[in-house]
C-alpha cells in the first residue's frame, strides 16, 4: 500500500525515517485516526481541530493548513475507495542532531499517513457486546493530547487481552474516566452520561457524536462523573471509538453487565449511528 511521508506518496516498503526523529527516541509526536466510509472520510473537521489542539499543546507548528491535510488523505483514501478504512496520521517534532531532552526550535516536523482496510463489523459484537476489565489509570495528566507516547496504553490493553477481555476500562482516584483506546458511557434509568472532557481524558469524535445523537434524537444524557460504584451498578456500558464505533460492554470483571446483554439503549443508539453513516 501507499503511505505519505513528508510531502511524497510513495509504497509503505520504501518510507524510511531516520533514527534521530523524535518520534523514535522520544515518541515526541501527535496522531490522528480517522475512519471513510465509502471514500468519504468521516467528522474530517473535528479530527483536524483536534490535531491542531494537539500540536498546540506539545508546541509543534502544524505543518499543513485544513485544505492541505484534507488533500493529501483523501489522495491515501482514494486509493482504496471501495472498501471502509481507517487512516493513520501521525506528526513528530522532527529530526534532532544529537539526543537531547530540549528541543531546538528550528526542527521540520516529520509527517506520515497510511490508510488501512477497517474489518467489517462483527455482528456478534451488536449481539452479545464484549467484555472488559478495569485497571489503574497508570497514564501521565494530559490525556487530553493526542500523543504517540503509548506505552501505558499498549500496556494496559495487553492485560486486558490477556485476561480475556476486549478493552480496559480506566479507574483513576475512584472515577471510571476511559478505556484504554476508547471512550466510556454508562446508562442509569434510562439516562445516558459520559465523563465532562478534560485533562484526564481524551475528548473522542465518537463521544462527541454520540452526544449530538442523542441531543437530536431526545434521549436523555448528562456529561459527569462516574464512580466506581456507577460504573458496576449501571444498567448498560459502552466504549466508542472511531475504528470501532460504539460496544456494549456485556462483562465486566467477570460480572454481568445489567442483564449481561446489550441494552436497549445501546441498540437504539446503534440504529442511529448506522443511519447517520449512510
Ligand atoms: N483511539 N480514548 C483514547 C485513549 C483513545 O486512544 C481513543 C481513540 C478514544 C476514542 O476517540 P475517537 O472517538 O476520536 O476515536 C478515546 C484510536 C482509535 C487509536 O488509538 O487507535
Amino acid at each position: 500500500p501507499t503511505v505519505f511521508l513528508n510531502g511524497e506518496f510513495l509504497p509503505h516498503d520504501q518510507a524510511r525515517v531516520s533514527v534521530m526523529d523524535r518520534g523514535f527516541l522520544f515518541g515526541d509526536g501527535v496522531y490522528e485516526v480517522i475512519p471513510a466510509y465509502g471514500g468519504h472520510l468521516f467528522r474530517l473537521q473535528p479530527h483536524l481541530q483536534r490535531l491542531d489542539n494537539s500540536l498546540q499543546a506539545v508546541r509543534i507548528p502544524n505543518p499543513y493548513t485544513e485544505p492541505q491535510w484534507q488533500g493529501i488523505l483523501e489522495e491515501l483514501v482514494g486509493e482504496n475507495a471501495g472498501t471502509d478504512q481507517s487512516v493513520y496520521l501521525q506528526v513528530t517534532r522532527g529530526v534532532m542532531e544529537r539526543r537531547d531532552h530540549a528541543f531546538p526550535a528550528d526542527l521540520k516536523p516529520t509527517v506520515f499517513a497510511m490508510s488501512n482496510p477497517i474489518p467489517e463489523p462483527d455482528p456478534a459484537l451488536a449481539e452479545h457486546g464484549i467484555t472488559a476489565i478495569s485497571l489503574d489509570d497508570i497514564r501521565w495528566q494530559s490525556c487530553h493530547i493526542k500523543a504517540i507516547t503509548l506505552l501505558p496504553n499498549v500496556l494496559l490493553r495487553q492485560q486486558a487481552v490477556e485476561a480475556g477481555a476486549a478493552e480496559a476500562i480506566l479507574l483513576r482516584d475512584g472515577e471510571a474516566t476511559e478505556g484504554a483506546a476508547s471512550n466510556l458511557f454508562i446508562v442509569r434509568d434510562g439516562l445516558l452520561i459520559t465523563p465532562p472532557k478534560g485533562p484526564l481524558l481524551l475528548p473522542g469524535i465518537t463521544r462527541d457524536l454520540v452526544i449530538e445523537l442523542a441531543a437530536r434524537h431526545g434521549i436523555p444524557y448528562r456529561e459527569g462523573a462516574i464512580s466506581e460504584a456507577e460504573l458496576r451498578g449501571a444498567d448498560e456500558v459502552w466504549l466508542t471509538s472511531s475504528t470501532k464505533e460504539i460496544m456494549p460492554v456485556t462483562t465486566l470483571d467477570g460480572v454481568p453487565v445489567g442483564d449481561g446483554r446489550p441494552g436497549p439503549l445501546y441498540r437504539q443508539m446503534h440504529g442511529i449511528y448506522r443511519e447517520y453513516k449512510q
